[in-house]
């Protein structure tokens, strides 16, 4: 049986690439609504031969629909993700309004997929770098045990939303030209100070917490222990914007639950992992970029490297396509699961 789908947030970036991975996927559907604010209500999207007009969103956008997509922001899912629910409709959440709640499922299928077993409502996607670190880990947490993870990211600016890719570009027409750098996006929409983002390095993506944290790195930390159903593990997370468009990379530090394994053993494991692709050869300088992992599905995993110190420590490098694992594909990857139970 074939179901209605609807897109909040269809025009942005995380939602042309949840249509584009529905089209590919054969996901089967009924009929695909399109939805964004006022200022986007009448655009045309064509995808798969069909043309789409956006409509905006409203509560009554969501009779009859069975699952519903949001990636407008967590300020919109807020709004109008129960008015989604009370319809009738499963909501899979892109954003970090409900990720932490306890009764809402936060799952990556590769690792936890049985969080849906049952579950109707709200079902929240993971922030992106917490779902392709977690993809990577699980097949060496599940064998090895994981005690402790210190991760540093390189993160793309679309994960800030189309307005920060075009600030990017500008920026860097801008320096070209010699003329003054203009900064309104990022690092952050609501920040009080914007720095430009071209030929630059901001160790600040959200808000900062009065921990000295910011909610990104708390995002990755907490998500982390509840998709893992860990909350012993110890996570730790620097979050740093790049001049990169789509792809976030990750340097983490692991300790697993066991000494005397090697890389070979750590490679052997990945090599089957679903989803996980190993590009690991230092003699022919394979590893993994950002640049190469646009466009695709799967999570990249290099550079591992047994710790010169510590017995259990290796270090990885995780690189894939923050818009596609990172939040499309791992939403549909979600409603695939879900499409079992709606029949
Ligand atoms: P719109 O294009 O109409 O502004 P991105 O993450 O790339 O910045 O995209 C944000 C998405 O959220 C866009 O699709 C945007 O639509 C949508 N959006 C922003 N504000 C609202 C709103 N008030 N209601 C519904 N969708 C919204």
């Amino acid at each position: 049986e074939k179901v209605n789908v609807a897109i909040v947030g269809a025009t942005g970036a995380v939602g042309t690439k949840i249509l584009e991975k529905l089209l590919e996927r054969n996901f089967p559907v009924q009929s695909i609504k399109l939805l964004a604010s006022k200022r986007s209500a009448g655009t045309e999207i064509t995808a798969g031969g069909h043309t789409y007009v956006v409509e905006e969103t409203v509560p009554e956008s969501f009779e009859g629909i069975s699952i519903a997509f949001f990636s407008a922001g967590g300020t919109i899912s807020e709004k109008f993700a129960h008015e989604a629910v009370t319809r009738g409709a499963i909501v899979i959440d892109n954003t970090s309004a409900f990720r932490m709640k306890e009764q809402i499922p936060l799952v990556v299928p590769e690792v936890n997929a049985d969080a849906l077993n049952g579950k109707a409502g709200i079902i929240a996607n993971p922030n992106c770098s917490t779902i392709q670190m977690v993809t990577a880990l699980q097949p060496i947490r599940e064998k090895f045990g994981l005690k402790r993870i210190v991760v540093s990211t390189y993160q793309a600016v679309s994960g800030a939303g189309s307005e920060a890719i075009d600030e990017l570009e500008s920026q860097s027409l801008q320096f070209q030209e010699r003329a003054t750098i203009q900064a309104a996006i990022l690092p952050s929409a609501s920040a009080e100070h914007h720095y430009p983002i071209a030929f630059n390095v901001i160790p600040q993506i959200d808000s900062f917490d009065s921990s000295g944290y910011t909610l990104e790195e708390l995002k990755m930390m907490n998500e982390t222990k509840k998709i893992f159903g860990d909350n012993e593990l110890s996570v730790v997370a620097t979050c740093v914007r790049l001049p990169v468009v789509t792809g976030h990379s990750e340097s983490v530090y692991i300790e697993i639950g066991k000494e005397g394994v090697s890389v070979e053993d750590i490679q052997a494991l990945l090599a089957v992992a679903p989803g996980v692709v190993i590009q690991d050869d230092p003699s022919k300088q394979l590893y993994p970029m950002p640049l190469f992992a646009e466009g695709k599905d799967e999570v990249f995993v290099g550079r591992i490297r047994k710790d010169p110190d510590h017995p259990a420590g290796f270090h990885l490098w995780i690189v894939s396509d923050n818009l596609l694992k990172g939040a499309a594909l791992n939403s549909v990857q979600i409603a695939e699961r879900l499409v079992n139970f709606i029949q």
